[in-house]
């Protein structure tokens, strides 16, 4: 990704139109009535973990039943009280926003490689006549600390290292506490998924997306569902609303909640339970003025774990829809394919 790429830079340059490398065909295009219209009024469900944490058995019983209709019907949901500290949230934005705004030069001393998803750039590129998105990324895997490539990780701005470790630590937490509630939520052992999982890779992506003087005609990152097990997804404080979910074939926009996380199924939950949660396709839109941060958190199993629908969600109503493979090779798939719907999760078929 050279400087003609960027969009930053692009946004920079104040052009009078959009390079024909972002311009979506027709029917990739986000319609702006759906996006102006109040479609995201109902949103999607929203958790409150203190319910679960410290509630008493009925309220902790409601919002597990909450818990299973988002994960069956939406594949999103918001979390609430999830016990990280706004101080915390405002701490990571800052770090990622100062990263942005950082000369293209220093940025780009951390490339990300092609068909890796580490350092700064456009992940999912691998060919000249495939559509760009309008975002700058910049990536890092995170644990398990073989995935770290220390060459990647800035040097600036001062606490970037620092914030990033403590803030993953603390979503980790709040990784393995969703995946015991959700193993509950399916009637199965707490931990299940954890004794499952191995050590559980993790990585970060920070989205940074201008705005754009034609959010009509480009899409901020591609549709696509996660190749994760949980993603968490945190959006910066007065961003627009940006983040899409296909629901029920609409493209629902996701009304971010002020210091709420938003938690998504992934391909192995889905997977694993033979589609009985569903890991739901996503996109992001932009928008003619505002900008917009996400910083997501993947969490996901050991490469070296063998995946499978579990015998539990396999009978004769719901016949075994997944074979079995290798988590390593799937995220290996996963990195080195264009990000297209639930494309990817065709090798699992
Ligand atoms: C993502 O799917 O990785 C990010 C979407 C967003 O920016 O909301
Ligand atoms: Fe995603």
């Amino acid at each position: 990704v050279g400087h003609i790429d960027d969009v930053q830079e692009l946004r920079k340059s104040k052009l009078s139109k959009i390079p024909q490398r972002f311009v979506r065909d027709l029917a990739e295009r986000p319609s702006l009535p759906a996006i102006s219209e109040s479609c995201f009024a109902s949103g999607i469900p929203v958790i409150d973990l203190s319910r679960i944490v410290n509630g008493n058995p009925d309220e902790f019983y409601r919002e597990i039943l909450m818990l299973k209709t988002a994960c069956t019907d939406w594949g999103f949901f918001q979390v609430i009280s999830h016990g990280i500290d706004i101080s915390m949230l405002e701490s990571i934005e800052t770090a990622a926003m100062d990263f942005f705004n950082l000369p293209l030069e220093e940025k780009q001393k951390y490339p990300m490689a092609p068909g890796t998803v580490q350092g700064y750039g456009q992940a999912f590129v691998f060919s000249e006549d495939q559509k760009l998105d309008w975002c700058n990324m910049f990536a890092l895997g995170i644990e398990p600390h073989y995935m770290r490539n220390p060459k990647l990780w800035p040097t600036k701005p001062p606490k970037f290292r620092e914030t990033i470790e403590i803030y993953q630590t603390e979503i980790r937490n709040l990784c393995k506490k969703l995946m015991k509630y959700i193993a509950i939520s399916l009637g199965l052992r707490g931990e299940v998924f954890e004794e499952m999982f191995g050590a559980a890779v993790q990585a970060i992506r920070m989205n940074y997306y201008p705005p754009c003087p034609r959010p009509d005609l480009v899409l901020g990152l591609s549709p696509h569902s996660d190749g994760s097990a949980l993603t968490v997804l945190q959006q910066g404080k007065g961003s627009s609303v940006g983040l899409q979910i296909l629901n029920n074939n609409k493209w629902v926009s996701v009304k971010p909640i002020p210091n709420a996380l938003i938690v998504n199924i992934g391909d192995t939950i889905e997977v694993l339970t033979n589609g009985k949660y569903k890991s739901v396709e996503h996109r992001a839109v932009t928008h003619k003025e505002k900008d917009r941060l996400s910083i997501v958190t993947f969490y996901a199993p050991s490469f070296e774990v063998e995946l499978g629908p579990m015998p539990q969600f396999v009978d004769e109503i719901n016949p075994i829809k997944y074979r079995r493979y290798n988590h390593g090779d799937y995220s290996k798939h996963y990195v080195t394919n264009k990000l297209q719907g639930k494309k990817t999760l065709e090798f699992a078929k």
